[in-house]
């Protein structure tokens, strides 16, 4: 069945401390996570304390431009990537991509997973972000398969 799993956070501080809770659920076995909501809603800013959490110690910035961010100085490597700016052409290529960073330890952020067309068949966390006044943003955790379900049911009942 899939889990979903919502928390508001009011203040920057309480989306670093789901960041934190939620770092530990993945930084063992890795995970791949679809990140979606608007300008400024704070997707970024949860890659941020995730990668913080985990002991990234490279300053982690916005992929916007680049498409694709990696940092290796952790005990498992991250991906974080950016579709924003995909071209046509980028999109038809990109779920090709997407596939290999799924396979094997790691942990993969896509921002902007709306560029992807939805088209991510393997298991993986969607985060929706929302923006609901001032510093608080609402961040819901959807499971997309056997292994996701059971992060996101951790992750709720750690909360
Ligand atoms: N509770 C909160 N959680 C997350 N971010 C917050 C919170 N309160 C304030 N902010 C601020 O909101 C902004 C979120 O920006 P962020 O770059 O994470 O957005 P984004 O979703 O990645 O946008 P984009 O689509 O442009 O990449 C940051 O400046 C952050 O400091
Ligand atoms: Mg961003």
């Amino acid at each position: 069945m899939t889990k979903s799993y919502e928390k508001i956070c009011s203040t920057l501080k309480a989306t670093s401390e789901l960041a934190h809770k939620f770092a530990k659920l993945i930084e063992k076995d890795g995970c791949f996570i679809n990140l979606y909501g608007e300008i400024g809603a704070g997707k970024t800013a949860f890659v941020k304390e995730v990668a913080k959490a985990i002991g990234i110690t490279e300053k982690v910035t916005s992929p916007s431009f680049v498409i694709l961010n990696e940092y290796h100085s952790a005990n498992i490597p991250v991906y974080h990537f950016d579709l924003y700016r995909l071209e046509n052409e980028g999109v038809k290529t990109i779920h090709e991509e997407l596939s290999e960073y799924s396979e094997g330890r790691q942990i993969t952020f896509v921002e902007w997973a709306e560029f992807s067309q939805n088209q991510i068949p393997f298991d993986h966390i969607k985060i929706n972000v929302t923006y609901e006044d001032d510093d608080s943003r609402k961040y819901t955790f959807t499971g997309m398969g056997e292994k996701s379900d059971k992060i996101v049911e951790k992750l709720s009942q750690l909360s």
